[in-house]
């Protein structure tokens, strides 16, 4: 798999993207302030992520996607490790990243990937979105938070 940056001219992934999160208000505030990185296979896109910028130093890693009949290859270790490295070059000192309570995989690819856990943010689904979301059979409700430093 490539990554690239999502040129100007380019449609972002909107079905990956939403498959990172449900919410397309929110996504679509992500793509506005931040910068969109695209994972091609000859078959086109097929990974995604979002850096975005959070406070002087500091960037969030939102919205890491691989398409479903990709998952397992290895391909979200990649993106996270771009998002990692790119973070590093662009001169940011801590990279962070968020997820939910029913994320396994998320939080077992994040810590093999250099991230520490350094907080829950309870029932912040809950505030955030109207509808339940479920995933892994397990209601998403806290959003466990980690970052790494750079
Ligand atoms: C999360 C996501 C990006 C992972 O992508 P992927 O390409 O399937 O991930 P990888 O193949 O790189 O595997 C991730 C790593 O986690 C490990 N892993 C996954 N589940 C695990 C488990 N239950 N226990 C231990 N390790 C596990 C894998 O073994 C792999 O590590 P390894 O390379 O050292 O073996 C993908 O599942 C996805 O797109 N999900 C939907 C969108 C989403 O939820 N995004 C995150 C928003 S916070």
């Amino acid at each position: 798999m490539n990554i690239r940056m999502l040129r100007a001219e380019e449609q972002p992934p909107m079905d990956l993207l939403l498959l990172a999160d449900p919410s397309r208000k929110l996504v679509e505030q992500y793509l506005s302030r931040g910068q969109c990185f695209v994972g091609e296979s000859e078959n086109g896109v097929i990974g995604v992520y979002v850096l975005l910028p959070t406070r002087p130093e500091t960037v969030e890693l939102v919205n890491v996607a691989v398409d479903e009949s990709c998952h397992g290859q290895g391909f979200g270790k990649q993106l996270v490790n771009h998002a990692i490295e790119q973070a590093r070059m662009s001169g940011y000192k801590t990279i962070e990243i968020g997820t939910g309570n029913s994320g396994v995989t998320q939080l077992a690819l994040y810590q093999k990937c250099g991230f520490r856990i350094t907080g829950v943010d309870r029932d912040f689904f809950i505030r955030h979105y109207e509808e339940e979301i479920f995933e892994n059979g397990i209601q998403v409700m806290d959003m466990v938070r980690l970052s790494q430093d750079l």
